[in-house]
């Protein structure tokens, strides 16, 4: 299973969902391999200020030959997970090409719903190669009980072909914080509100049997 996330705009939380789904299957136990195909390198930069072990591979493979070279290095791993670049390129479209599954972070507000139009045409271009290409929006930084929340959800019915996850990642400081330490939110704070949440996130996108507390 090949997941990737991707959005043409910066700063939605594209590395923030890959690190921390990463993560979640690796700590199920999975085979979990994350592939930085962002030149700005924030993943591999995440791994890079670990001090603890690694829990997962990170590659960087910000190449528009992603999508034909991908397919014979996951053949090792259960999950590999894609940090996409930003801006619509021949990345991007490489990034979605080798996924089985996109995931669009947004976050609530207009400007995020009228972004993601371009990554949705994206998608729209690789199912006439990939029929079977899922996608969805993973709405996150929500901020709960805000009519701008309720109005946002609709806005992104806009976009039959890409439901939103029901499975909402809200505004949390853990996650800067947990990143700053090159730790997954699941590392910093197991037992948070924001890992359940990513968890349930991951579940939906993967089921994967959760591994028993040892
Ligand atoms: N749910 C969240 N709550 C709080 N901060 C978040 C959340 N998701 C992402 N961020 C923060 O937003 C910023 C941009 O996220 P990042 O994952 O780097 O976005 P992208 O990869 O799309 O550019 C980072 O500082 C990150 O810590
Ligand atoms: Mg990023």
């Amino acid at each position: 299973m090949i997941v990737g996330v991707l959005n043409q705009k910066g700063g939605v939380g594209k590395t923030t969902i890959a690190v921390n789904l990463a993560s979640c299957y690796s700590q199920a136990g999975l085979r979990v391999l994350l592939v930085d195909a962002d030149p700005q390198a924030s993943a591999l930069a995440w791994s890079g200020v670990r001090e603890a072990e690694p829990a997962f591979v990170v590659v960087g493979m910000a190449k528009a030959t992603l999508h034909r070279e991908l397919p014979a290095l996951a053949k090792g791993y259960d999950v590999v997970v894609i940090d996409g670049p930003p801006r619509v390129n021949e990345l991007a479209r490489a990034a979605i090409l080798a996924s089985d599954m996109v995931l669009i972070p947004v976050q609530p507000s207009p400007y995020d719903v009228w972004a993601a139009a371009e990554t949705v045409q994206l998608i729209r271009e690789a199912r006439i190669y990939r029929e079977n290409l899922r996608a969805g929006f993973v709405i996150n930084r929500k901020i709960t009980n805000t009519a701008i929340g309720r109005d946002f959800a609709a806005a992104l019915d806009q976009f039959p072909d890409t439901p939103a996850l029901d499975a909402p990642l809200v505004q949390r400081v853990i996650y800067a914080e947990s990143a700053a330490r090159g730790l997954s939110v699941l590392e910093a704070a197991p037992r948070s509100e924001a890992s359940r949440e990513l968890k349930r996130l991951a579940a939906l996108i993967f089921p994967y049997p959760e591994r028993q507390a040892a």
